[in-house]
């Protein structure tokens, strides 16, 4: 049998907006299902000022900031870690271009396309790069022991 590819963890989000709707909500499951992604853990949260604006603190100063931080507090919404081979940019490829009204054009295939709504009620969020995955899985899921998630996978390898 070939061996089976180093996998990855990202951090995913399904935003208020789309959390409001069952229906896509459901959808999207099937999305991330049919893309072969395993959810590790799952959560759902809804979020004070204070913790919209420390997850963006990036952002802070941006003129899209406050508006962001709004959306991000108007309702419950998804957490998941998502587990795949590739998933950081198999999970970002999946959900396409920031604003949606552009993918609708560019990239019409993807989650934002399907669901996304305005330039700040895009629905979808995903990790960057393997250390932003990292800070994020913990901010939402300070139980999750990803260290040792790393050593079992590298030991199941062997
Ligand atoms: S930047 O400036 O390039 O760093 O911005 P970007 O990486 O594209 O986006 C950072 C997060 O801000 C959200 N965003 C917006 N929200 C509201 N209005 C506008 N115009 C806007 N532009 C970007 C964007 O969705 C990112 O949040 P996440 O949760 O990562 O998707």
């Amino acid at each position: 049998m070939p061996p089976r590819p180093l996998t990855q963890l990202t951090l995913a989000l399904l935003k208020p907006d789309l959390t409001a709707n069952s229906t896509k909500v459901n959808k999207v499951f099937s999305h991330i299902q049919q893309n072969d992604f395993n959810i590790v853990a799952h959560k759902t949260l809804l979020w004070s000022k204070s913790d919209a604006e420390t997850f963006y603190g990036e952002h802070r100063g941006k003129f899209f900031f406050e508006r962001l931080c709004g959306y991000m507090t108007s309702g419950h919404f998804h957490a998941l870690i998502l587990e795949k081979p590739d998933a950081i940019t198999d999970w970002r490829a999946l959900i396409g271009p920031t604003h949606p009204p552009r993918a609708r054009i560019n990239a019409p295939d993807t989650l934002r396309s399907l669901y996304g709504m305005t330039d700040t009620r895009n629905s979808f969020h995903g990790s960057d790069a393997v250390d932003t995955a990292t800070k994020e899985i913990g901010f939402f899921f300070p139980e999750f022991d990803i260290e040792k998630w790393v050593k079992d996978q590298r030991n199941n390898k062997k």
